[in-house]
């Protein structure tokens, strides 16, 4: 396993076909997706000779929290279907490596799950529903369980068609169809871990809200629980009733970020959702340096996007991105082979970025600027 890509190729063989589309999927004709790794590929980084290259350090902060490189893990639904267990496994990779594991409303295993599994304050992803008690119970929950921060999601109150999870007929659990079982005996491991765990729902919501009539499928809860309706009164209200650290994910326009700001976030993550929402958006590499100009002076700015390697994590910082998150990557990591398959994703990621900081002249991640960069190619 040398690169992600080699994770990738591992997970397609070893999880169900319809998770694994269920996360290498955009939406509609997924142009968007594609744009987000593809335009990372058109930037050119500067190479530097003759530069003391000793005692590098990758070390930062984001958000307030330690990390030991600029990367965290983002929130990504249905991750306990890649592996049993997964977000447990995902958390306890990320906590290892050091790095923020950020849990998805739509996990698998509950928050409760992940706190009683990890020892590291995690951050809790949230999205505005109709149901406004369950938000509450949701936020009471993640102080509990001692989160550190919360990240809103703003892009996805309805949600971008993705065509292969719609003729997978994507549910967790996965329906017991001729077609599923077929495909689920390929995959031997997968359905061993499946029958040794009992986290098989979407175990934030399971037991915790209220009119939702399809629990299995994420497209029908979304349609009924998530408020259409959300404005920026609705983010400010969260972000009194949490009182903590807040992050604003799924920026994408320098008018939004001024909002963004206006609103007293401690961050906020350029980000088309993976390219899972608004299919024709513009990358969120090529849409970050814009947002940097805009308020980079008031709020730290991350993205996520796109990010396929150590070169990506680096030309993102040289862009103004405090951080990034990586979704994909640490999902083939997990789908190929678990626990021990994120902390891999980490290290490939880790030792790109640092050999790459390293020929660009560089010997701390903090100093890394533009300057690294090739004008004209960004
Ligand atoms: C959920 O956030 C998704 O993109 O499916």
């Amino acid at each position: 396993m040398t690169c992600i890509e080699d994770l990738r190729l591992l997970a397609r063989r070893r999880v169900p076909r319809m998770f694994y589309d269920y996360a290498d999927s955009g939406s509609w004709t997924e142009s968007t997706y594609r744009a987000n790794s593809d335009d990372f590929g058109a930037i050119k980084l500067r190479q530097r000779v003759a530069v003391n290259m000793e005692n590098r350090s990758l070390a930062v902060t984001m958000a307030g929290q330690h990390a030991a490189m600029p990367v965290a893990l983002a929130p990504t639904g249905l991750t306990g279907m890649q592996h049993a267990d997964g977000e447990i496994l995902a958390a306890k990779a990320a906590e290892a490596f050091g790095v923020p594991f950020t849990l998805s409303t739509l996990s698998i295993c509950s928050i409760e799950d992940v706190a009683a599994h990890t020892s590291a304050p995690f951050w809790m992803q949230i999205y505005v529903m109709k149901d406004r008690a369950f938000i509450e119970r949701l936020i009471e929950r993640a102080r509990a369980a001692r989160c550190s921060a919360l990240v809103l999601t703003l892009d996805l109150q309805i949600l971008g068609q993705r065509h292969k999870d719609l003729r997978n007929g994507l549910s967790a659990p996965p329906r017991l169809t001729l077609k599923n079982i077929a495909n689920m005996m390929t995959r031997p491991r997968w359905c061993m871990g499946m029958l040794g765990t009992r986290r098989r729902g979407f175990g934030n919501v399971i037991g915790h809200a209220a009119g939702v009539t399809d629990m299995r499928s994420l497209s029908s809860w979304t349609s009924q629980q998530f408020d259409p309706a959300l404005s920026w009164s609705d983010v400010e209200w969260i972000k009194r009733r949490w009182g903590g650290k807040l992050i604003l994910k799924g920026i994408l326009d320098p008018e939004d970020a001024v909002l963004a700001a206006q609103c007293g976030a401690d961050a906020l993550i350029v980000s088309n959702h993976g390219g899972r929402q608004l299919d024709g958006a513009r990358s969120s590499i090529s849409a970050l340096p814009a947002i940097v100009e805009a308020v980079g002076k008031q709020v730290e700015i991350h993205m996520d996007g796109g990010i396929r390697s150590g070169q990506d994590v680096i030309k993102a910082v040289a862009l103004g991105a405090r951080g990034v998150y990586i979704g994909r990557p640490f999902l083939y990591g997990l789908g190929a082979g678990g626990q021990a398959g994120v902390a891999r994703c980490l290290e490939i990621i880790r030792n790109e970025l640092d050999i790459t900081m390293a020929l660009c002249g560089h010997r701390d991640i903090a100093d890394v600027g533009r300057t690294i960069l090739v004008p004209g190619t960004y």
